[in-house]
């Protein structure tokens, strides 16, 4: 590890593009390169996206599903016409979906066919330490293997599971390892929304080609990564009747954040967000999704004449010079016939748990060096260290967590293992309603920005990490360890 990280350092020539909006992360020159395919010339609304398919378990006992799953090397079509090597999960690019019930127990067995290690976390889930994917606890290439099992003591949301081998994660996940993991409950199916085929799950996501369509990955260059997927094609189409349509949004990015908004800027509904349903669905004109971060949203097609073909744009993390034709595009909806929909979205979606009150408060300080002279971040101060324990919980606390984006250009976000967490304030603002009133389990933070969170750490002991899911930052060491036992004292508040 120690090697990697100071290769990765004597390697990097920052250019150190700093200055300009507030969204920069320092821009780092790789080694030689093939020529980068220029986004522009990829031609945008040509190929259908398809919806991620479903994986079927080996075999269902009792309240157990078990799976089988092949990590390994594919070819995927995502330029149109041409082949790029991925990493994968059963070798489908975009990620399969794994579809789960709360109560009912999920087992994974992973087997490791690539040449890089893997650890398979997943994200959003409440599962004990030996299942967590943790960095430190990785399944070795060329055929090692490791059983995960998720139980699935947790509400409906919409999970998803990707690499998190330490220093390794960023890359591997940029080269496709991601899957969708959706959870449901009876409260959720309960409801009346959209559902079979107009139900759809879309995984968006960055990436830089060379001219001969192969994925180019150096750490820190989120801005040349231009080219926009949706479900693991670029730019494509989806053909949709004029009726409603639930998304699952998932942003599966290393460093990109998406603003999305439809070309006519009308509204929809968003009715979810990483933990699950909102209390009540909001009407909206965007939504916006850091690395890590889902949004559910309905919208109704039903508003436009058989022929219309509207644009899902995006505005987030836009920086002066970038092709607005390419990163602010993302697919196009095709409204293509009409279709019966009996669907519905209720006023009052669901109750959330309550809150409980906090005994312990801690603060927590993102950072990374912004001079360019290191590619080091930090989590107060400190960088990575897999065998350091960072914070000692006592099980069963209620914990309010503050954490503040000290750097000046670079946004971050945090994510939490273990816990779904309620986001109390942001900027000193209660939160109270919007997009972050519901569970999450990751926050964005923008240069200068603080949010307050507030999580119960019970259910299970163990060492679980919190970190910023900007995987390149979280590379760079942006990332600590926290452990649940029964056995700390409860820090004195
Ligand atoms: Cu989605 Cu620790 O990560
Ligand atoms: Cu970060």
């Amino acid at each position: 590890m120690i090697q990697r990280r100071t290769v990765l350092k004597a390697g990097a020539a920052v250019t150190g593009a700093l200055g300009s909006a507030g969204l920069l992360v320092p821009a780092v020159a790789g080694p030689a390169q093939a020529t980068d395919l220029d986004p522009s010339t990829v031609p945008q609304f040509q190929q259908a996206m398809p919806v991620p398919g479903v994986v079927q378990p080996v075999c269902d006992l009792g309240l157990t599903s078990y799976y089988d799953m092949t990590l390994q090397e594919a070819d995927a079509e995502i330029l149109p016409g041409r082949l790029t090597r991925v990493r994968t999960f059963n070798g489908s690019f975009p990620g399969p979906v794994i579809k789960a019930v709360s109560g009912r127990r999920v087992v994974v067995r992973q087997t490791n066919r690539l040449s890089v290690p893997t650890s398979i976390h997943l994200h959003g889930g409440h599962v004990p330490q030996s299942s967590d994917g943790s960095p430190m606890d990785v399944i070795t290439p060329g055929g090692g293997s490791k059983i995960y099992t998720y139980p699935n003591s947790q509400p409906h949301a919409n999970l998803w599971f990707h690499d998190h081998t330490h220093h390794q994660e960023s890359e591997t996940v940029y080269r496709g390892l991601t899957g969708l993991y959706l959870l449901t409950d009876d409260v959720e199916r309960n409801l009346n929304l959209p559902s079979g085929a107009y139900d759809v799950p879309i995984a968006l996501r960055d990436a830089r080609f060379d001219d001969s369509g192969q994925l180019v990955y150096t750490m820190g260059d989120f801005m040349k990564r231009q080219v926009l997927l949706a479900n693991g094609k670029a730019w494509p189409y989806f053909e949709v009747a004029a009726r409603k349509y639930r998304f699952r949004l998932f942003n599966t990015a290393n460093l990109r954040f998406f603003t999305l908004q439809l070309s006519d800027g009308s509204a929809f509904q968003q009715i979810g967000s990483d933990g699950g349903l909102l209390e009540k669905p909001l009407d909206v004109t965007s939504v916006s999704l850091s690395p890590g971060e889902r949004a559910d949203i309905v919208v109704d097609f039903s508003r436009y004449a058989v022929g219309t073909r509207l644009i899902l744009t995006n505005t987030g993390g836009l920086l002066p010079g970038d092709p607005v034709d390419q990163v602010g595009r993302v697919l196009q909806f095709r409204v293509t016939g009409a279709a019966r929909d009996t669907s519905s979205v209720p006023s009052t979606l669901r109750t959330l748990p309550a809150a409980g009150s906090a005994t312990v408060s801690r603060d927590f300080v993102l950072s990374m060096d912004e001079t360019g002279a290191t590619m080091d971040a930090f989590i107060n101060g400190k960088s990575y260290d897999m065998d350091r324990i960072d914070t000692e919980i006592k099980y069963g606390a209620t914990e309010i967590w503050t954490v503040r984006n000290a750097n000046i250009y670079t946004p971050h976000n945090f994510h939490i293992h273990l816990v779904q967490f309620r986001v109390l304030e942001r900027n000193g603002k209660p939160v109270t309603s919007g997009p972050e009133s519901g569970l999450k389990d990751t926050v964005p933070l923008l240069p200068g920005e603080t949010v307050k969170l507030q999580a119960t750490f019970t259910g299970y002991e163990g060492t679980y990490v919190y970190h910023c899911h900007m995987f390149d930052h979280a590379s760079m060491g942006m990332m600590a360890n926290f452990r649940v036992s029964k056995s700390t004292a409860a820090p004195a508040t």
